[in-house]
């Protein structure tokens, strides 16, 4: 039995760090194991511009911890106003490495999104010609359809046909989760890949609802159905490159998850890599862990891997149940309901 496992260091594709005393308090668990991350922009208010993304990059590097190594690749947040060119610049100074779409109203922080797609068509466009990606919220916010199908609707009725109309888009559908998804991606060429959370491996949405409610298994787009959860097991140890980790961490105090109208969001930086090799090891498939967390990624991003290593070993230690924070309140760390059996022993930088 494989006792120890040592991966070229990883990246999350997809991540929340907030700002003021929350960056503070979460940063340092994603950068402990992970050397980048895509920062989502939805701030309030959001990071739309150019220059909003570098001072909140500049923000994020001031909040490091000495001695820590972590690079932001910063996002703008996709209005019915963003200035091409602006894009433009952001992208060519190298700032900016994707744009984030959240249809208005789709979840936190998302009431500056999008409502009419056609307003935002001459910035796709221009983001194709560029090759920027579009990371995609992928759920429809009509309220007449269903949660649970939001997402298998908006590739129907939005994704599939802004895909057509501008076939050269690079589309990142953020967060898959259901079976839908994972399919449309492999039908798909090159230019369309997707990120996979760790806790939509973990759990289903009777871990949410069967025996009380679960807030803090609570996000958007909420768990599915445990065929969708298994379809994404599946896709996410297949080795296909074109699926790859976004953690979606997304930290809220506890007083805002535990309450009448809680907010969505599970905080998963500080396990996610235990939990993962857990998870891919149930999966008979401990070997393409390290494609799934730090080289498919890359690959769609055209960066380069890693030089540094993260090490795991097959022992359980005990991670902590909280985060406190400065912030209103401890951020509950996200429990997958097992122990797991690997933790990260080692990370080397370089
Ligand atoms: O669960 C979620 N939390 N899903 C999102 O799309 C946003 C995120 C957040 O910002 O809290
Ligand atoms: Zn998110």
């Amino acid at each position: 039995m494989t006792q120890s496992l040592t991966i070229r260091r990883p990246d999350d594709w997809h991540l929340h760090l907030r700002d003021g005393e929350m960056l503070r308090a979460v940063l340092p668990e994603t950068a402990r194991h992970f050397a980048r991350a895509i920062i989502m922009p939805n701030l309030v208010p959001p990071v739309v511009t150019g220059s909003q993304a570098g001072a909140y990059r500049d923000r994020i590097l001031a909040a490091l911890p000495e001695g820590m190594s972590f690079e932001p690749l910063m996002t703008l947040y996709l209005t019915e106003d963003t200035d091409p060119e602006d894009v433009a610049a952001a992208a060519a100074s190298g700032l900016v490495k994707a744009v984030k779409l959240y249809p208005a109203g789709a979840t936190t922080n998302s009431a500056s999104g999008v409502t009419d797609f056609r307003k935002v068509v001459p910035v796709l466009e221009r983001m194709a010609e560029i090759g920027l990606p579009l990371c995609t919220h992928g759920e429809v916010t009509n309220p007449e359809i269903d949660i649970f199908d939001r997402e298998a609707v908006f590739i129907d009725t939005v994704l599939d046909p802004l895909r057509r109309e501008i076939p050269q888009l690079r589309v990142v559908m953020e967060h898959i989760t259901t079976s839908d998804a994972a399919d449309y991606v492999r039908s798909a060429n090159a230019g369309l890949g997707a990120t996979i959370t760790t806790h939509h491996l973990v759990i289903n949405r009777n871990h949410i609802l069967v025996g009380g409610i679960k807030p803090h298994y609570y996000c958007l787009p909420v768990a599915k159905r445990a065929t969708h959860q298994q379809a994404l097991r599946k896709a996410a140890t297949s080795g296909d490159p074109r699926f790859f980790l976004g953690t979606d961490s997304a930290p809220h105090v506890d007083p805002a998850k535990e309450c009448g109208c809680g907010c969505a969001g599970c905080f998963t930086a500080t396990n996610t890599m235990a939990i993962l090799a857990h998870v891919f090891e149930e999966e008979g498939a401990l070997d393409k862990l390290e494609g799934f967390t730090s080289l498919n990624g890359p690959a769609f991003y055209r960066l380069a891997p890693n030089p540094g290593t993260l090490t795991l070993e097959r022992s359980p230690i005990d991670y902590p149940a909280k985060i406190e924070t400065q912030a209103g309140g401890p951020v509950t760390v996200f429990d997958p309901g097992f122990t797991p059996a690997w933790h990260v022993s080692a990370v080397s930088a370089d």
